[in-house]
């Protein structure tokens, strides 16, 4: 039976402590010790994007980062990105009005990718967009909505 460490994680601008395995993902400290589990696990080794989450404002994804790693660091989950006022971001709001989604399962990810994507600049054209949003699967195959939210949020926000 493998020991437990302590932790103390700054997550959406809160610290929370909790005490896990060495080995545990960020993405289950998120979802089974801290209940917030808006950020989806999809395959769980790194290839549908589901589990993105910012960390000091980059994309990571979380089933491949362990929750030690990150001490310290400011995580940002899909929980954290609107304003608290119960308002949503910009990009949740193009994601509704656009209907980029259907199932929903993929569309944490997908925003918190969009979100990064905008911010690095990279949304000049909607093959951009797509490449840079490559690493966000979609089952219901909604991309071409999804892109036409990336884009008109990256054109709000320029
Ligand atoms: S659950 Fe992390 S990439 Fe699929
Ligand atoms: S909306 Fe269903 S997987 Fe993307």
């Amino acid at each position: 039976m493998t020991g437990t460490i302590n932790l103390k994680l700054d997550i959406n601008g809160r610290s929370r402590e909790l005490a896990v395995e060495p080995r545990v993902t960020l993405l289950d400290a998120l979802r089974e010790h801290l209940d917030l589990t808006g950020t989806k696990k999809g395959c769980d080794q790194g290839q549908c994007g589901a589990c993105t989450v910012h960390v000091d404002g980059k994309r990571v994804l979380a089933c491949l980062t362990l929750a030690a790693q990150v001490e310290g660091r400011a995580i940002t989950t899909i929980e954290g990105l609107a304003d608290g006022d119960g308002g949503l971001h910009p990009v949740q709001s193009a994601f509704l009005e656009h209907d980029a989604f259907q199932c929903g399962y993929c569309t944490p990810g997908q925003i918190m990718s969009a979100v990064a994507c905008i911010r690095e600049g990279h949304t000049k054209s909607d093959n951009e967009i797509r490449e840079y949003m490559s690493g966000n699967l979609c089952r219901c195959g909604a991309y071409s909505h999804i892109v036409a939210a990336v884009r008109e949020a990256a054109e709000a926000a320029s």
